[in-house]
């Protein structure tokens, strides 16, 4: 029985090649013997999912950056408490695709909120609550918009569709690639910054050298 919880964020714009990475992490992890919980944000549980659902599809609503970061909380609260807090006390490693830096990213640097709009949210609701590691794939914002996009037209493009945040002009996802890269620097304990323009099995295998050097340092 593992007696070293680990949560581990991944955060970064669009189409930098997360989903692919977690997979692959969480397989390696597993092989080492840990039980994983992989989860998403917004989302993760029942109650966060809805919320997911106002908040990126197409027909979810028009909300105020302030509105996002409300309704992002408030899923987020319900993941924390009802998911990622009882999964690290089993002594399971945590996995989640994107955590509170997104929004520090999106609605603040993206948005133009102030960031203590959202440090203020967050130490209200979740304290000093934060990933152990964070790693951010970052990549430029012309190659990670040309890859999601080529995602997204192979999928249906009704109303449900997820891509209410990609939609947004690329000054928008500039700002974003600039704000993540600047919470990584105000926190280099926590953050680890992958070149994300190398090929699947370097990044990989990068991500695997960290986790194991968290687990068994
Ligand atoms: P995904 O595409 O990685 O599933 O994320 C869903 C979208 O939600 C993505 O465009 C980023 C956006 N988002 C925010 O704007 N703020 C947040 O806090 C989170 C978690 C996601």
């Amino acid at each position: 029985m593992p007696d070293r919880p680990l949560f581990i964020s991944f955060e970064g714009g669009e189409g930098a090649g997360k989903t692919t990475q977690i997979k692959l992490l969480t397989s390696f992890i597993e092989e080492c013997g840990y039980t994983v919980c992989l989860t998403r944000e917004p989302g993760g549980t029942l109650e966060a999912e809805k919320i997911r659902n106002l908040l990126v599809q197409r027909d979810g609503g028009d909300w105020t950056a302030e509105a996002e970061v409300m309704l992002l909380y408030a899923a987020r609260h319900m993941h924390v408490e009802k998911l990622i807090k009882p999964h690290l006390e089993k002594g399971d490693i945590v996995i989640t695709d994107r955590f509170a830096d997104s929004t520090r990213a999106y609605q603040s640097y993206g948005h133009g909120l102030p960031l203590e709009f959202v440090n203020d949210i967050h130490a209200r609701v979740l304290g000093d609550f934060e990933p152990d590691i964070t790693f951010l794939l970052d990549i430029p914002v012309n190659e990670g918009l040309a890859r999601s996009l080529s995602h997204l037209s192979q999928s249906s493009g009704d109303e449900k569709s997820e891509d209410r945040f990609e939609k947004l002009d690329t000054s928008f996802h500039q700002k974003l690639r600039q704000g993540f890269l600047e919470l990584a620097n105000a926190h280099p304990n926590r953050f680890v910054v992958i070149d994300a323009t190398q090929d699947i099995e370097t990044i990989q295998s990068t991500l695997q050298e960290k986790v194991h050097e968290a687990l068994n340092g």
